[in-house]
């Protein structure tokens, strides 16, 4: 006999069928009564286990958290909650776990008490449906491009370059700390190291995504990126995964257009084949929303605001304007913000992105043409001199979620900007022969994948939505 999934039985129904299903226990009532679950759904399956029909001993074994095979007949249900049970003829124990140490029990656990206990942690209603719609966005990104003939790229994640030039890389060695070899000058001489050179994990895989865009027409990448930014906010991780995607012939009107399109297409496909798992979302932020003041609360329930933003058009301003509208708000004048708006140039905190998002246009945003000194130096320099054809989406409750830019096509540009910036050319020597051979106006943007799955799922932490995430002072598991 091959077991059911407990998804495939709930939506087959075979009543009146011997089945076999594996499982964890979630509850086990009145010593009769169990909800197991085994991943495959958000609802649990009630198994009848009759007390009158199995040993006491084995009874003792069932608990919340243990790993059963039950067999038995598929029933309509008698009770309440549920269509079908399993009336159980059979129970093999696979593994107990003892109810005085197992830390899963069926009771609210808060979610910083879970982090603790990553490992055990997606046995939870909540973080099962976050995983599996994390899954099923995984999916979507995929066949978004493959259908619109992009090409997966894999770019390295061991790299010499710092594509975002912000200089927060995890160092890469197999030097001895403690006894590094050194050069005339003092410093360690990394030409004795494993690479020969200086190497870290990669922040983006734009640049080499770059290079295949240049002949591969459009690519996207799809992999992790690691920040050493010590950013303890609930939007960051120091390792992350990004999707890039890099198209050749696109300006950045075209960029702008892609990236909305696929933001609303792979929403569309989590709102068709995620409900269950959204429905629940969406009442376990309903209620977590209960414990905030009225004024902080949300005005849409989850599905709302994911049916809006796949329903209606981002809103693109460019910089200039999104200044003008900060400067004269209300928190501004207020002096609410923690970095108050002055002038033109200012960089953005995520306190403005959200106000205009929020409050001013209440509706997904995208802004362009942001100041050239607060970007990176690959973006394409407007006529201005002074702006670059950056644009950054920006969503309810997250603020960015995508960074992306037309890139500078222009050998000599791109060379004046790389001296300006002081970043050494000879470390972009291939970088820069894309604009020496065939150069061409060129594009991409990357979304950062756990903000998506924050804005799908409804979590307030980034750190819920990633199966371990990593932050300062945190690589447990
Ligand atoms: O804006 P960023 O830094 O852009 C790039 O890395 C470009 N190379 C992308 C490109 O044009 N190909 O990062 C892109 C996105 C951000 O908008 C954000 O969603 C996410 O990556 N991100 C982070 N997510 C979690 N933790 C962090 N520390 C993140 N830093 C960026
Ligand atoms: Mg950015």
């Amino acid at each position: 006999m091959k077991p059911y999934s407990v998804k495939e039985l709930l939506a087959k129904q075979p009543i009146g069928e011997r089945v076999e299903v594996n499982g964890w226990v979630r509850t086990f009532r009145s010593n009769r009564f169990v909800a197991l679950n085994d991943g495959s759904t958000i609802h649990n399956l009630q198994c009848v286990v009759d007390f009158e029909n199995f040993d006491e001993n084995l009874l003792k074994q069932i608990s919340s958290g243990a790993a059963l095979k039950v067999t038995g007949t598929l029933v309509e249900s008698q009770g309440r909650g549920q269509s079908v049970e399993v009336q159980a003829s059979d129970v093999f124990i696979h593994g107990t776990a003892d109810p005085d140490t197992y830390p899963i029990q069926p009771k609210k656990h808060s979610l910083e008490f879970l982090r603790e206990k990553a490992h055990l942690r997606v046995r939870t209603s909540t973080f099962s449906a976050v995983m599996r719609v994390r899954s099923a966005l995984a999916f979507a990104v995929h066949q978004y491009f493959q259908q619109q003939g992009f090409y997966y790229m894999h770019p390295p994640i061991i790299t010499g370059s710092d594509a975002e030039g912000a200089g927060e890389m995890f160092r890469v060695t197999t030097l001895d700390p403690k006894n590094s070899p050194v050069d005339e000058k003092g410093e360690v001489d990394y030409s004795q190291d494993f690479f020969g050179k200086e190497t870290n994990l990669t922040v983006s895989g734009q640049l080499e995504a770059e290079t295949y865009a240049m002949g591969l027409g459009n690519v996207y990448t799809f992999g992790p990126t690691f920040r050493a930014e010590n950013s303890n906010t609930s939007r960051h991780l120091a390792e992350f995964w990004m999707i890039e995607p890099e198209m050749a012939f696109y300006d950045l009107d075209a960029n702008m257009d892609l990236a909305e399109d696929f933001i609303q297409s792979i929403l569309r496909y989590v709102l068709e084949n995620c409900k269950d798992d959204l429905e629940f979302l969406e009442k376990r932020l309903l209620d977590e929303e209960k414990t905030k003041p009225q004024n902080e609360r949300s005005e849409m329930s989850l599905l709302e605001k994911l049916k809006f933003v796949v329903d209606n058009n981002f809103k693109r301003v460019t910089y200039t304007e999104a200044i003008d509208i900060l400067r004269n708000s209300k928190p501004n004048k207020k002096k609410k913000f923690q970095f108050p708006i002055d002038e033109w140039g200012a960089d953005l905190q995520s306190e403005h992105e959200r106000y205009l998002v929020e409050k001013h246009f209440k509706c997904p945003v995208i802004l362009f043409d942001y100041p050239a000194n607060i970007k990176a130096f690959y973006m394409r320099l407007n006529e201005d001199g002074k702006t670059v054809r950056a644009m950054d989406v920006l969503f309810p409750g997250i603020g960015e979620i995508v960074g992306g830019s037309q890139r500078e096509e222009r050998l000599e540009v791109l060379q004046q900007k790389i001296k300006d910036l002081d970043i050494d050319e000879k470390e972009l020597w291939w970088y820069l022969d894309l604009r020496r051979f065939g150069t061409a106006v060129h594009s991409g943007f990357g979304l950062g994948f756990e903000r998506m799955v924050q804005f799908t799922t409804g979590m307030g932490n980034i750190r819920d939505v990633i199966p371990y995430p990593r932050f300062p002072q945190n690589a447990e598991f």
